[in-house]
């Protein structure tokens, strides 16, 4: 069979976070698997995918830290970059958008379309905030969503109905910096004419989907894209973080992140091919139509890769020789929610993939996972699940079927392949069967049915189980040695088999089979040939997976969050010198300011006894800092120093938080002296 050229990309997640296991189900562990999948097949095939440094999110965590963009997009590379490799992801590249090779392709793109006059200069009114005097744009501002009043809607998109809008037709916005309702003001940009691809955009989904079938949810959200009608897009954004526009005339003003993060991915290739010395490789890739390229997204990031990703590569081709290809297929995933709820940071609802593998092997999340994807419709991770299918389905019937195939041919044929008499039927369907395997799995994981494909896998392992409990090898031991050494001999072939149709999901796992047979991995379509031969010497079994008991995930149960409307559960109980290690003390304040950009904190400046110190404290919304002047509070005295929104906080300022939801300070008498020790 000829050799598929295939180029794989996952979404470049934003450096502005943890990855958490609904990342995972949406758009890494189906690329890799079917990644996995084709190398095996002897597929030309790489795989792509990098760090989303720019954009308003990490410039709002920037601010909220007081620390710089850049801080943050390398706090959060490096830690998904390490968690992603724990979790085996098998990615050819994990570049970042951040490097300067990246910016140049963002800017040839750029200056492509504005040579050949196809950007609008428009003025236009957008959100500005006249405390914070600055332009607020995306995620700068909150509201109502215009199309399906979601509260909490962003600027220019709604996470929960997907649609796209102008900033001004978002209702009720809210600046993230201030709180206060923005100003409209007009600043001008540069605007995508993404009217214009309507129709050739149609077509081309028509055509990829009538020859290689495109998911129902992608095609639904495309159909109500072009139902609502395509509209000129502004591609550029005033802000200092990000790609600048690469005119002199753009001041302060950078690519939108979303028109250049999809080229992230051809720059992540473009640095794959100088990391592999060849610098032009990248083109035998995304310039060569003999290749099929899959982009794995979830169900949020559909528009901008089957419509405004393919649109600017349309419009790219349209004015140069050198030609990009289109997506052939972009198998979107629907949500993976934790233990029924959205997973939620400021919540604290759900788990990090590193955290959850400071606990579990890999393979076992894998396993779950990928047997409870959002295919078709948002699912659930729930802890009691994933103890059930590590122990009903990976430790009961495949680490079982392998473990008694294993112990029986140590004990009884020295640990080496025992010869094959005469078949009976039961045999030769057993070999039937397995042969059938690589076939049938594979054919699910070329059409990005990774759960069927799953399913499949682990019928081989129950396939093995039932041929070895109806041959009843250990019966023949005593009476019929040579047919009992015909059924480990089968049992062992088919260890091997499942253990290269299960590599896709669980590598490691297969990995210490291929280690325990002694032997080596082979092109997917022979792994269900003989391939151990008669002699060969097997090496000591392992265990392959650890049953998980109540007592390991019931303290990842018992913490995964209070849900809404319950009440808080009292925290741990701290000994009396526990509270002793807590110093209060009586503060004056002499002075409080606003902080620029910031909604919830003051700056005071404290007299404590003799010393003079400062306090960020988050009291912003409750009191104007006038009418704290010459109040008695009382602070934590030896809280470790903090940082917040840049300034320096030497202490916290106790406070309870009335029914009305403000926090008022706890004041002391007038007449205790600052300074005071408080017991
Ligand atoms: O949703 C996200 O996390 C985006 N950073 C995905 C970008 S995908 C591609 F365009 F880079
Ligand atoms: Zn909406």
């Amino acid at each position: 069979m000829e050799r598929e050229k295939i180029l794989v990309t996952s979404a470049l997640p934003y450096a502005n976070g943890k990855i958490h296991l609904g990342h995972l189900s949406g758009a890494y562990l189906p690329a890799d698997i079917y990644v996995r999948y084709n190398r095996l097949k002897g597929n030309d095939i790489i795989y792509v995918c990098g760090s989303d440094e720019h954009g308003v999110p990490i410039t709002i965590t920037a601010d909220q830290e007081g620390i710089t963009p850049q801080d943050v997009i390398d706090r959060y590379h490096e830690q998904n970059k390490a968690a992603f490799e724990k979790f085996g992801m098998s990615f050819d590249i994990y570049s970042r958008t951040s490097l300067p090779i990246h910016h140049e392709t963002a800017k040839e793109f750029f200056l492509s379309y504005h040579g050949r006059d196809l950007l609008n200069e428009n003025k236009s009114m957008h959100f500005y905030d006249e405390k914070a005097t600055m332009f607020l744009p995306d995620r700068y501002v909150e509201g109502t969503c215009p199309r399906c009043g979601n509260e909490e809607a962003r600027s220019d998109e709604c996470e929960n109905c997907g649609a796209l809008y102008e900033p001004e037709e978002l209702l009720k916005p809210k600046s993230k910096i201030t709180g206060d309702s923005p100003i409209l003001k007009e600043t001008s940009h540069w605007y995508f004419p993404l009217g214009d691809y309507q129709e050739r955009l149609e077509n081309y989904l028509q055509d990829v989907n009538e020859k290689y079938g495109w998911k129902d949810n992608v095609l639904q959200q495309c159909k109500s894209w072009f139902k609502d009608g395509l509209k000129d897009r502004a591609v550029t954004r005033d802000l200092d973080w990000g790609v600048k526009v690469p005119l002199d005339s753009a001041i302060g003003k950078v690519l939108y992140v979303w028109f250049e993060a999809v080229l992230g991915y051809i720059s992540a290739t473009k640095e794959l091919s100088i990391q592999r010395g060849n610098p032009e490789m990248w083109k035998d890739y995304w310039q060569n139509k003999d290749t099929k390229y899959v982009a794995f997204i979830g169900k949020d990031n559909i528009v901008f890769h089957t419509i405004i990703f393919p649109s600017m590569l349309m419009a790219w081709n349209d004015g140069n020789e050198n030609q990009y290809i289109l997506p052939q297929n972009v198998p979107a995933n629907e949500f993976l929610n934790f233990e029924g709820k959205k997973f939620s940071k400021s919540r604290g609802w759900g788990i990090d993939v590193d955290e959850f593998l400071d606990l579990f092997p890999a393979d076992l999340l894998r396993y779950t996972l990928a047997a409870n994807l959002p295919e078709n419709k948002d699912t659930d991770f729930y802890w009691k699940e994933f103890q059930a299918k590590t122990n009903g389905e990976l430790a009961d019937i495949f680490g079982n079927f392998v473990n008694r195939t294993f112990i029986f041919a140590h004990k009884h044929f020295e640990g080496k392949v025992p010869a094959r008499s005469k078949l009976e039927k039961i045999d030769e369907d057993m070999l039937n069967t397995i042969s059938g395997f690589p076939k049938s799995v594979g054919e699910y994981l070329e059409r990005y049915k990774v759960k069927d494909g799953l399913f499949e896998m682990m019928n081989l392992a129950r396939a093995g189980n039932k041929y070895f409990n109806d041959s009843e090898p250990w019966v023949l031991l005593k009476t019929d040695k040579e047919r009992c050494g015909t059924i480990i001999n089968i049992c062992l072939q088919t260890i091997y088999t499942l253990a290269e149709i299960f590599s896709p999901v669980l590598p490691e796992t297969s990995e210490k089979i291929f280690g325990m047979l002694n032997s080596k991995i082979t092109d997917w379509d022979s792994c269900a040939k003989d391939n151990l031969p008669v002699g060969h010497q097997l090496n000591m079994a392992q265990i392959l997976f650890t049953k998980i008991e109540d007592k390991d995930i019931e303290p990842q149960i018992n913490k995964i969050g209070v849900p809404e409307g319950e009440p808080e559960v009292v925290s741990d109980e701290i000994t009396i010198d526990d509270f002793a290690k807590v110093q209060l003390k009586i503060a004056e304040v002499l002075a409080a300011e606003n902080i620029k950009k910031s909604e919830k904190l003051l700056k005071l400046q404290l007299r404590v006894g003799n010393e003079e110190r400062q306090v960020i404290a988050g009291i912003a919304q409750s009191y104007e800092p006038s009418e704290l002047i010459g109040k008695k509070v009382i602070i934590v005295a030896n809280l470790k120093k903090a940082k917040l929104f840049g300034n320096e906080s030497q202490g916290m300022v106790l406070a309870v938080e009335g029914v009305d939801g403000k926090l008022r300070v706890i004041e002391a008498n007038s007449s205790v002296e600052s300074g005071s020790i408080v017991r």
